[in-house]
C-alpha cells in the first residue's frame, strides 16, 4: 500500500519531480525503513525549502514492502509503471534491493540504495548504485577487530540462509578470520523469522568460541542474544550493520551488551555536519538518527544533486548524472561512486552499552 510520505499528499503536475522509495516499514526490519524514510525525507524538506531542483519542487511515492523481497519487486513495477518516478531509493535489506535492482534496472530509472551492502546489488547493471561500502569491506573489518583488537582465536558463526547479506558476510568474514590465523569452530544456521535458536546455540557452546558472529537483522540477533546467556554462552557476539536499531537494546536487554559491531556511521562523531544533522533530526522527528537515517538522508541529497546536474531528467541522463558522483560530503562519509557503483567509505565499531552505542574505533578502506 502507499504510504504518504512526511509532507502529506503527493502532489501531482509538472511542476513536482516525483521520486520513488520502496521500505520496509512493517515486518521484521521494520525500523529500518521507518529511519530511512525519515533521512530521506529530511533530505526532500530542505532542497524544496531552498527552492527544489530545476526549479520544481520535489516530491516521493513511499511503498511498504513489508520486510518481503517479493513486495518490493512489485512496489518497484509500480513506481516505474504507475508513478512514473525519475529514480527510486531504497530498499535497506540487500535480498530486497536485490528483488528491486532487477526491475528498475529493466525499465531503466535509476535506483540508488542507501545502505544495501551485498555486492550483487550493484552488479545487477548499471542503472543501480549505492551511497555505502559493500560487505568484502565490512567482513574484514570485523575479522581484523576481531583478531587485533579483541585477540580472538576461536569464532563461531550463526547465519541467516534467508539473507544475502548474512550468506555474503559469513563468507568474507569466515575467510577473512582464518587468514589472519583465527579459527572459525562451527557454522550454524537459521532462517530469518524463527524465534528458536537454542539448537545453534547449544551446538555452538559445545565448540567452546571465544565470539560468536552474527550477521543478521536486530529482530533476530536480539533474540539470539538473550539465548545464548540461556544456554550457558557467556562469550560477546559480533556482526554487522544489521544490528543498527534502537530496538536491539529492548530485545537483547543486557544479554547483548558488550557485543561489537560494524557499521556506518556513528552519532558521537564530532564533525559539525553531523552534529547539525543529528540537531535536525531530533528537532523533526524526535529521536537520534541511526546509520539507516543518515544513510537515507545521503542518498537521497546524492540523488538530488545529481537531478541538478543531469542535462535533463531521462533515465540515461540521471544515471549519467548519479556516476558522476565525487566527493560529495555525505553525513555517514563522503561519497565518491566507483566505476562499480559503490562508495569506497571507512567504517566504525560500535560497543552495545546500556540502551545506546559507544564508538569504539574507525577503520579506512
Ligand atoms: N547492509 C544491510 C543489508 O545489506 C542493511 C543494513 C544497513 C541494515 C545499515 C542496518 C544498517 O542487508
Amino acid at each position: 500500500p502507499a504510504t504518504p510520505p512526511g509532507g502529506g499528499e503527493v502532489p501531482a503536475g509538472s511542476d513536482v519531480i516525483l521520486l520513488g522509495e520502496v521500505g520496509a516499514l512493517s515486518g521484521g526490519q521494520a525500523t529500518f525503513g521507518i529511519s530511512t524514510r525519515d533521512g530521506i525525507d529530511l533530505a526532500l524538506k530542505e532542497a524544496n525549502a531552498a527552492g527544489g531542483v530545476k526549479g520544481k519542487k520535489l516530491a516521493v511515492r513511499v511503498y511498504d514492502n513489508q520486510s518481503k523481497p517479493e513486495e518490493a519487486a512489485q512496489a518497484t513495477t509500480r513506481l516505474v509503471t504507475q508513478d512514473k518516478v525519475v529514480l527510486i531509493l531504497g530498499d535497506v535489506a540487500s535480498s530486497n534491493s536485490l528483488a528491486m535492482a532487477e526491475k528498475a534496472q529493466t525499465a531503466g530509472v535509476p535506483m540508488i540504495t542507501p545502505s544495501s551492502t551485498n555486492p550483487k546489488v550493484t552488479e545487477t547493471g548499471d542503472y543501480i548504485f549505492r551511497v555505502c561500502f559493500i560487505d568484502p569491506f565490512q567482513g574484514f573489518v570485523m575479522a581484523k577487530f576481531a583478531r587485533a583488537n579483541l585477540k580472538l582465536n576461536k569464532v563461531a558463526v550463526l547465519q541467516d540462509n534467508k539473507s544475502a547479506y548474512s550468506i555474503g558476510l559469513t563468507d568474507v568474514f569466515t575467510r577473512k578470520f582464518t587468514e589472519m590465523g583465527g579459527k572459525i569452530t562451527t557454522t550454524e544456521s537459521f532462517s530469518q523469522g524463527d524465534t528458536d535458536y537454542r539448537a545453534q546455540l547449544t551446538a555452538i557452546r559445545k565448540t567452546q568460541p571465544d565470539a560468536i558472529y552474527v550477521p543478521g537483522y536486530y529482530s533476530e540477533v536480539g533474540v539470539i542474544a538473550r539465548q545464548a546467556r540461556e544456554v550457558g554462552l557467556r562469550v560477546p557476539l559480533l556482526g554487522g550493520d544489521g544490528w543498527d536499531s534502537s530496538k536491539l537494546f529492548e530485545l537483547g536487554g543486557s544479554a547483548i551488551q558488550g557485543s561489537y559491531f560494524s557499521n556506518h556511521y556513528s552519532p558521537d562523531n564530532p564533525d559539525p555536519k553531523v552534529q547539525k544533522f543529528i540537531a535536525d533530526y531530533k528537532a523533526a522527528y524526535g529521536s537520534v538518527p541511526d546509520a539507516l537515517a543518515a544513510l537515507g538522508y545521503d542518498a537521497a541529497r546524492v540523488a538530488i544533486a545529481a537531478l541538478e546536474r543531469a542535462k535533463d531528467l531521462s533515465g540515461p541522463a540521471v544515471r549519467d548524472a548519479i556516476a558522476q558522483t565525487k566527493d560529495f560530503p555525505g553525513v555517514a562519509g563522503t561519497i565518491t561512486l566507483d566505476d562499480k557503483h559503490n562508495a569506497v567509505k571507512s567504517a566504525v565499531v560500535l560497543k552495545v552499552g546500556d540502551g545506546k552505542t559507544e564508538y569504539v574505533t574507525t577503520v579506512n578502506p
